[in-house]
C-alpha cells in the first residue's frame, strides 16, 4: 500500500478579522512539524496574501475556499485558480456542502472548478457528502458516489486530488458518525476511485475526514486505515486546537 501523507487542513469559512488571522497564524508557527504530516490553512480571500506572507517561511501551507471555473473575465466577485496560484496557494477546496447550498453549486460546476484548479496547477480537495435524510434513508454511500462521480473530472490524479468525506449533519454541530461509518465511508470512496482511476492512483489518493472533528476525537478518527487527514473548521480558529489534532496525527 502506498505511504500516504496526512493532510491537516484548517477552513477558517468566513470567519477571521486582520487581527485574528495575524494572532491565528503566529500561533501555528509554534508547530514543530511531524514526519509526513502537511498542515494547511484556508483563511477568506482577502487574508490570503497577509497569512501566506506570515507562513512564506515556514511548512504550512496556503490554500484557498473555493475558486471560480474560469481564468479570467466578467465574472464580478469571483476569483480565479490562476490568481490563487499567484498568492501562493497549493490547495483549493471546492464543493464545500456550504457552497454548494449557498449558492447552488452543482456536481458539474465542482468538476469545472476542479478542472480549473488543475489548470491553475493547484490540487483540488473535493467536498462531498450525504445530509441527514440521506443518511437515514440509507443513501449514503449513493450520495457520495454521485457527488464523486459528477464532481472529479477525468484528469484527477493523486497528486492533484484530494477528496474530503464531510456528512453535512456533522458540519458544525459536534456530531460525528461512528469510527466505523466513516471508515466504511472512506473505503467506499477508494473503491470508487480504483474502479475509475486504477487501483495505483486510488491507494496514493488522500481522504480527509471532515465534521466536527477536534483534539478529542481527532486521534481514533485519523488512525482509520483510509482516513489521511482532517477537514477542520471549528477548531481551526484556535491554534492550540488545530495543532493538537496534527500532534494527533504523528
Ligand atoms: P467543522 O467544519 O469542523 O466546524 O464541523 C468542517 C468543515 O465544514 O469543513
Amino acid at each position: 500500500m502506498a505511504k500516504r501523507n496526512t493532510l491537516i487542513a484548517g477552513n477558517w469559512k468566513m470567519n477571521a478579522s486582520g487581527d485574528m488571522a495575524e494572532t491565528l497564524t503566529d500561533g501555528l508557527k509554534a508547530w514543530q512539524g511531524g514526519e509526513g504530516v502537511e498542515l494547511l490553512v484556508c483563511p477568506p480571500f482577502p487574508y490570503l496574501g497577509p497569512v501566506g506572507a506570515m507562513i512564506a517561511e515556514s511548512a504550512i501551507k496556503l490554500g484557498a475556499q473555493t475558486c471560480h471555473a474560469r481564468s479570467s473575465g466578467a465574472h464580478t466577485g469571483d476569483v480565479a485558480a490562476e490568481m490563487l496560484a499567484d498568492l501562493g496557494c497549493s490547495y483549493v477546496l471546492v464543493g464545500h456542502s456550504e457552497r454548494r447550498a449557498d449558492h447552488g453549486e452543482s456536481d458539474a460546476d465542482v468538476r469545472a472548478q476542479t478542472e480549473a484548479a488543475h489548470r491553475a496547477g493547484i490540487t483540488a480537495i473535493v467536498c462531498v457528502g450525504e445530509t441527514d435524510s440521506q443518511r437515514d434513508q440509507g443513501q449514503t454511500l449513493d450520495t457520495v458516489n454521485r457527488q464523486l462521480a459528477g464532481s472529479i473530472p477525468d484528469g484527477a490524479t493523486a497528486a492533484n486530488l484530494v477528496v474530503a468525506y464531510e456528512p453535512v449533519w456533522a458540519i458544525g454541530t459536534g456530531r460525528t458518525p461512528t469510527e466505523a461509518e466513516v471508515q466504511e465511508v472512506h473505503a467506499a470512496i477508494r473503491a470508487t476511485l480504483s474502479a475509475r482511476f486504477g487501483a495505483a492512483t486510488a491507494d496514493a489518493t488522500r481522504l480527509l475526514y471532515g465534521g466536527s472533528m477536534k483534539p478529542s476525537n481527532a486521534k481514533g478518527l485519523l488512525a482509520l486505515p483510509d482516513v489521511d487527514g482532517g477537514l477542520i473548521g471549528g477548531a481551526s480558529l484556535k491554534s492550540e486546537d488545530f495543532l493538537a489534532i496534527a500532534d494527533a496525527a504523528v
